[in-house]
């Protein structure tokens, strides 16, 4: 990141949900940057305790400034002079689940939407979809929790002008045609208490 900007100019941090590969490093964002912290309102008050045991009491206690609580039903975050909308993907896989969507590049990062066991060369986009769903198959009947889950959200994302989504794991899905294949698949994914017999 060091790279592209210096590191107090970071504004936020998106926190899709709670998991281990999303937030455990929470308490150096916050120590080392200004940043703000963008979460569902179920976890706002959860993840404080990640933090508890790094910093001193009087940070503890600044938390609240910097946490951010999106309702349910999303919201926009003000970003300079345009915005990133936080699109509700409960349950997929996290009771309170959000994936950022930034209107200007188009590009929807999806958590853990689309993520895929690939073997390397996870820099290179998605070639064929065809060959890439088994790669996604096994993660998302287990993690994600239902087919009605996964369609609320495909119609929500289907609204939006997606040219790029960009999981937290595996390849990106560069070209609107990649990206609707992507949802058509997801659309009619039986998973989690689908399978329950
Ligand atoms: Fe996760
Ligand atoms: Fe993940």
């Amino acid at each position: 990141m060091s790279k592209h900007i210096s590191i107090h100019s970071l504004k936020y941090v998106f926190a899709s949900h709670q998991d281990p590969d999303i937030i455990t490093s929470l308490p150096r964002w916050l120590m080392h940057t200004d940043c703000q912290v963008v979460t569902s309102r179920l976890w706002s008050r959860f993840l404080p305790h990640l933090v508890s045991g790094f910093v001193s009491g009087k940070m503890q206690k600044s938390l609240d400034n910097r946490m951010v609580e999106i309702p349910d039903e999303g919201s926009n975050i003000r970003l300079g002079n345009s915005f990133i909308r936080a699109i509700p993907a409960h349950f997929l896989h996290s009771v309170g689940n959000f994936h950022f969507y930034d209107p200007l590049s188009k590009i929807l990062f999806s958590g853990d939407v689309g993520a895929a066991m690939t073997p390397g060369q996870d820099h290179v986009p998605v070639e064929n979809m065809a060959d890439h769903i088994p790669l996604m198959e096994g993660f998302h009947r287990r993690y994600m929790a239902s087919n009605r889950a996964c369609r609320a959200w495909v119609n929500k994302v289907r609204q939006l002008d997606v040219e790029t989504m960009v999981p937290q794991h595996g390849k990106a899905f560069v070209g609107r045609d990649k990206v609707a294949a992507f949802l058509d698949w997801f659309e009619c994914l039986e998973c989690g208490v689908d399978l329950i017999c």
